[in-house]
């Protein structure tokens, strides 16, 4: 299917953004998928915007792989420590709130809303969503290396990364590294939720990064309507059904106003 491109503002006399109105009004699911862009307005970095981005400035294969933990532990440890604070010191933008307004809109009206996020900065949660599926994990938890298990409290000796006090081996944040598999739980939420919803959106991601690049095609594939909200051209560009070229938090709050409370 070819893709509307359409302008941030939704004309009640225009057919087409009436039409998606009203398809979107009648979902009774709706799923988000979203990726660092959605939290750039909070001042956390995105990973491959030339300049800005993460991996424009650092080596992912040096500090977001296990071969990489396992070379140099500390440089990776405190790398992660350097994001948890720059994260600690965020806010949700106006983007996560409308989602997180989304949500109640779509549980007053018992309908189905599922947020699977690859972001692992829990600024979702923070802004109000509940069902948040992060299937990258969450850069504010920490797990034993060799055992697993999230560990939540452990004695500070000043090591960097400091020890599993059940096994004594190293912490590390419980984030998918590359190379690593998602854990299955969070992998069969997504996909599912894709499977069987009415609507996707995709926001403020490259949809580069598998499996999360899959699972508007799968939602397609079942029937959904696919839109992507993103300044930025992607690979899903010329198949989703819809594309609003904008900032997500200069665009979400309006647009969900509009689609789901405003009369039209
Ligand atoms: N609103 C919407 N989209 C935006 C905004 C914004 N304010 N700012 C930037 N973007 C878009 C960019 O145009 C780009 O397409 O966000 C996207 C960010 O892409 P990436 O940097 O590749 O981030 P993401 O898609 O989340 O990466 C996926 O890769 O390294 C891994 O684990 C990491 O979860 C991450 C995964």
């Amino acid at each position: 299917m070819g893709s509307s491109v359409i302008g941030a503002s939704i004309a009640v006399n225009n057919k087409l953004q009436k039409d998606l109105v009203k398809k979107l009004r009648g979902a009774g699911r709706v799923v988000v998928l979203t990726g660092s862009g959605i939290s750039a307005e909070s001042g956390i970095p995105t990973f491959r915007e030339a300049q800005s981005g993460l991996w424009s400035r650092y080596d992912p294969q040096e500090l977001a792989t296990p071969q990489a933990f396992k070379r140099n532990p500390k440089l990776v440890w405190e790398w992660y420590a350097w994001r948890r604070e720059m994260v600690s010191t965020a806010r949700p933008n106006p983007g996560h709130a409308a989602l997180a307004e989304l949500e109640s809109i779509l549980l007053l009206r018992s309908k189905r809303f599922t947020l699977i996020t690859q972001n692992v900065d829990g600024l979702h949660q923070r802004a109000g969503s509940r069902n948040v599926v992060e299937i990258h994990g969450n850069l504010m938890r920490t797990k034993c290396a060799q055992e697993g298990r999230v560990i939540t409290s452990w004695q500070d000796t000043g090591d960097s990364p400091p020890h599993c006090p059940n096994c004594g081996g190293f912490l590390r944040p419980d984030v998918v590294w590359f190379g690593e598999n998602l854990s299955t739980q969070t992998q069969s939420d997504a996909q599912e939720a894709a499977q069987d919803c009415d609507a996707f959106f995709s926001i403020g991601t490259s949809s580069l990064i598998e499996p999360a690049a899959s699972l508007p095609y799968i939602a397609q594939n079942n029937n959904a309507i696919v839109i992507e909200i993103n300044p930025n051209r992607t690979p899903l560009t010329a198949s989703a059904d819809v594309v609003f070229p904008y900032l997500a938090g200069e665009f979400l709050p309006n647009f969900v106003r509009t689609t789901w409370l405003n009369p039209y």
